[in-house]
């Protein structure tokens, strides 16, 4: 046990891989997919090629983009045994604890990706497959959690408007996605694409460095994602924003409880390990939710005790002084009310988005070679002490 282990609970500062994935930059608010600026993707790219781009390193070409969309439209179905899966979860079951479950369970009926030393092909093939199948995973936890007949994939429709048809689609009425929802779901996937070494990516990556297969260190990944502090803030911020609503919009007072150390509140949404000036993607967003509620013809006073609490507290020095600013999960569950997505599904939603980056970086981890990833400690327990028999404790 050569040399000094520096202690960094939480990772605070620990560069834990190189990568040539994603860069961002906390103090300019900087993030960019694979050199191309989020600004740049978010206007003019979709996600499927956002996708393409993170996990391949280029944007594609269009003969590469048709035969990247047609071979993920070609594995968008379940196995049908997959079905009793979903069948044996209560209602009441959360779609992440499905999504994580589902996602693990393709090993079992693709058991070819168990293999570490796949070749390259036989990777696409795993990868083709996790992009095609978690829409409908994630959709059918939907129609699962609701009661209602699942919605087989409709190949004739893009994957957003797929997602869409197989989430919202019904058998006894017509359903034709909204292009103005289309095109704000598309924009918010291309947001959650990557983040560099996140909780999640970093589980996912870790989970990976065991040799474990794509579909399991994913689904570790779903699980990470889960947490409130993580992914699972998307929900919570509308769960706080109901809160205050309901406590007639008095943010003031929920600003005091964010600030009060006993109080075990906090602002759901705000503040970032890594961002400390603004959230790029915050901003894109926040723009984004008075152009598609107003398309939309949706009016959410949530949005305006959003936009009121983010006021209040960037003018408040507790705030200020600890750099918290509204991050990618404030405003984004505000666009997800808006075109239809119930709460407990926001989460689920921030996975799909991020899949390509969990990925792309997995890909990258297993493609170097990287060591199996195991931290050290600084221990303080006990020295050595004997046992001590139960009759005598
Ligand atoms: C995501 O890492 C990523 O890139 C994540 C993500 C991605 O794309 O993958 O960007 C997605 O997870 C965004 C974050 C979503 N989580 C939330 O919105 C939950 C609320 N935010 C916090 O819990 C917190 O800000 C974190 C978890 C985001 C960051 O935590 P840190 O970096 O460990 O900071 P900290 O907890 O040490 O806080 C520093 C100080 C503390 O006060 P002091 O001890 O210095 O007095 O700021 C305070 C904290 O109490 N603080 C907050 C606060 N966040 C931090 N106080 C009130 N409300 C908050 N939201």
């Amino acid at each position: 046990q050569s040399g000094l282990i520096t202690l960094d609970v939480g990772y605070k500062n620990t560069g834990a891989t190189t990568s040539e994935v994603t860069f961002l930059d906390g103090e300019k608010g900087i993030l960019r997919y694979r050199g191309y600026s989020i600004e740049e993707l978010a206007e003019k790219s979709t996600f499927l090629e956002v996708a393409y781009l993170l996990i391949h390193g280029e944007l594609p070409t269009k003969d590469q983009f048709d035969k990247w969309g047609h071979e993920i439209t070609m594995h968008t179905l379940l196995h049908e045994d997959m079905r009793k899966i979903f069948d044996g979860f209560p209602t009441s079951a959360h779609p992440m604890g499905v999504l994580s479950s589902l996602v693990s369970s393709l090993t079992a009926f693709y058991p070819e990706s168990l293999d570490p030393n796949r070749s390259p092909d036989g990777v696409n093939l795993t990868i083709t497959r996790l992009m095609a199948k978690i829409p409908t995973i994630a959709a059918w936890s939907y129609k699962n959690e609701m009661g209602h007949p699942a919605n087989y994939p409709d190949n004739s429709k893009s994957y957003v408007a797929n997602f869409l048809w197989m989430m919202f689609g019904m058998r006894t009425m017509q359903y034709e996605p909204d292009p103005v929802i289309v095109d704000a779901l598309d924009k918010l996937l291309i947001l959650h694409a990557d983040h560099e070494q996140n909780c999640s990516a970093s589980t996912v990556r870790i989970v990976g460095s065991s040799q474990a297969s794509l579909y399991v260190s994913v689904a570790a990944g779903i699980n990470a994602l889960w947490g409130r502090l993580h992914g699972g803030a998307n929900q919570a911020v509308i769960e706080m924003l109901e809160q205050i609503k309901a406590d007639g919009g008095n943010v003031d007072k929920f600003i005091a409880k964010a600030k009060d150390k006993d109080d075990p509140f906090r602002l759901m949404g705000f503040g970032h390990r890594v961002y400390k000036n603004f959230d790029p993607r915050a901003r894109i967003i926040k723009a984004a939710c008075d152009n598609v509620l107003e398309k939309l013809g949706v009016h959410d006073s949530t949005l305006e005790i959003a936009k009121k609490l983010e006021e209040v507290a960037l003018n408040d020095e507790y705030f200020v002084k600890r750099s918290l600013y509204p991050n990618v999960d404030f405003y984004s569950g505000i666009i997800y009310r808006a075109i239809g997505i119930p709460t407990d599904m926001f989460t689920v939603m921030f996975a799909l988005g991020r899949l390509p980056g969990w990925i792309a970086q997995w890909k990258e981890m297993r493609e170097e070679n990287q060591p199996i990833g195991r931290p050290r400690q600084i221990y303080t327990g006990h020295n050595l002490r004997n046992y001590v028999s139960m009759n005598e404790r």
